[in-house]
């Protein structure tokens, strides 16, 4: 793992533009997107820059089952008000929360990434561990599934909803088998109470109770952290 320390969320947003830039230099036409606080600044760097995805394809780590693309809180929102909005994919897939049929939108979602195999996977850091919505004790061979969030993911969620009760509590993940086929992974982790995990994936023994420490065995990971999510690292 290349790990980059950096002050704070706003210099990391600066170098994931870096490793993006990189990408599509080398040829990337697949990206791998994520949601949530940590890929913001990403977002807000790559909408500021002259990057043309026009060309591109993007597939996202994940959706909450239940809610529809046009909710303000589904992740096919997030994605359109922080990147597509501003800077259009050719063509941009999510997991459908909206599925009829949670065993053939699985199936649907790893034949679309089979089709398109992901030259640089953005990701973040649950505070337990978790990547996409890969809970501690996943499967490292793990395919597109529905998932039961975890009480510490449903609580760290609650503050982008009214209450805590409204936070879906299943959601379409991308397997860690899949993520791990990805060319290159950017995971970017700020903030204190992400020093655990980060520590843990770092550090601690790949164990599928911290479902990112399997990025260890990963060839090519670029690890954006900043000061505070550092703080625990030897
Ligand atoms: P966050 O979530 O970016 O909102 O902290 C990251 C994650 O849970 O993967």
């Amino acid at each position: 793992m290349k790990v980059i320390k950096v002050k704070d969320q706003v210099e990391g947003g600066k170098e994931a533009l870096k490793v993006f830039k990189e990408a599509l230099d080398n040829g990337v036409k697949v990206f791998g997107l994520a949601t949530g606080s940590t890929p913001e600044t990403t977002y807000d760097e790559l909408v500021k820059s002259d990057i043309d995805f026009s060309n591109s394809i993007s597939v996202n780590l994940d959706e909450y089952v239940g809610l529809k693309p046009e909710d303000e809180q589904s992740y096919a929102y997030f994605m359109k008000e922080h990147l597509f909005n501003a800077k259009p994919f050719a063509k941009s897939f999510l997991p459908n929360g909206m599925a009829e049929d949670a065993d053939q939108e699985c199936e649907r979602y790893d034949k679309l990434l089979e089709e398109y195999h992901v030259g640089l996977q953005l990701l973040g850091i649950g505070r337990n561990g978790h990547i996409g919505f890969n809970e501690p004790g996943s499967s490292f061979d793990g395919k597109t599934h529905k998932v039961a969030l975890t009480q510490s993911t449903i609580n760290a969620n609650s503050r982008f909803f009214d209450n805590e009760e409204d936070v879906p509590k299943y959601a379409y993940s991308m397997g860690i088998g899949t993520i791990m086929k990805s060319d290159t992974i950017l995971l970017e982790a700020f903030g204190k109470n992400k020093a655990e995990a980060v520590k843990a994936m770092i550090e601690g023994p790949v164990t599928p109770e911290v479902p990112a420490s399997v990025l260890q065995n990963h060839p090519d990971v670029v690890v954006i952290i900043d000061e505070e999510a550092a703080s625990l690292l030897k």
